[in-house]
């Protein structure tokens, strides 16, 4: 057994030392998305500060922990606040809290979050159902001894975004008529936006939308067999791209702009996963 398998079963029994919940279904609320929680009929709330190892967010609008609970039938876990590579972490630990999902029973993630719009058919406002990424310009959190007990050396990434959860992200847009894009995302480390440069690079090799999170987890997922799905919320198109400069503000203001609509979807697609 690895040090690393160790610790997050420690981290595990701090969760199982509090509740038994078995969740199937895995959802992470991106920024300014957090809000979606209030749909969830609650059984247990554990403070990420509860759980031993675990690593605590610093951006102001995630709030840092875990909702067991239902939406309709399905039981999952939702993590209110996310962690981040740019807040200093190593990347085994930002994805921990996703490997303790799959070790608390989750089969079916959904990952969501705040992105800029690259791809010049969008607008801010837009969701865009992730279809694939580009893991290019981040560490891969699978760099170290491998984890036997999680997963294979050398995952397969040909299918990262599952077929049967993209199929539930389009059922759930259509049923509440909330027009979809779909995109390819890239991650960059962040935590500064883009340059102009950049954004006008990120669309040559064929990135939609980019953001600071999202592609690792994904990567941590698969390798434990999860089937994966995402969705941004294009909460600003990408630097270069506007007249005005780009600031956090923009993101928060679209994300509450869009709630009730980023809601509807949400609980839709996760009906749609049972
Ligand atoms: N760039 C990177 N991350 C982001 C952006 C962006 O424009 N918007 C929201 N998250």
């Amino acid at each position: 057994m690895t040090k690393e398998y160790e610790r997050i079963c420690e981290s595990l029994q701090s969760i199982r030392e509090i509740t038994n919940f078995q969740p199937t279904v895995g959802l992470v609320l991106g920024s300014g998305l957090g809000d979606f929680a209030n749909q969830i009929q609650v059984e247990q709330i554990i403070d990420y500060h509860q759980i031993k190892h675990f690593p605590i967010s610093t951006v102001d609008s995630h709030k840092g922990r875990y909702i067991f609970g239902r939406i309709g039938d399905v039981k999952l876990v939702c993590m209110q606040g996310r962690v981040h590579y740019y807040e200093g972490y190593q990347m085994k630990d930002v994805v921990l809290p996703i490997r303790l999902m799959g070790m608390l029973g989750v089969k079916k993630l959904l990952l969501t979050n705040a992105a800029g719009g690259i791809n010049k058919s969008f607008q801010a406002g837009d969701f865009m159902m992730i279809t694939g990424h580009i893991p290019t310009f981040i560490p891969n959190p699978l760099i170290g001894q491998n984890i036997q007990e999680l997963g294979v050396r050398f995952p397969g990434m040909d299918q990262v975004y599952h077929d049967g959860i993209q199929n539930c992200i389009r059922n759930g847009a259509q049923k509440n008529k909330i027009p979809l894009q779909e995109g390819k995302y890239v991650q960059l480390t962040g935590p500064s936006f883009e340059t102009p440069e950049e954004i006008e690079f990120l669309r040559i090799i064929g990135a939609d939308a980019v953001g600071m999170s999202t592609v690792c987890e994904a990567i941590a997922a698969v390798h434990m067999g999860i089937e994966v799905g995402g969705i941004s919320c294009i909460s600003n198109m990408a630097s270069g791209m506007n007249q005005n400069p780009l600031s956090a503000q923009d993101v928060d203001q679209t994300t509450t702009r869009v709630k009730a609509d980023f809601e509807k979807l949400i609980k839709q697609t996760i009906l749609e996963m049972e």
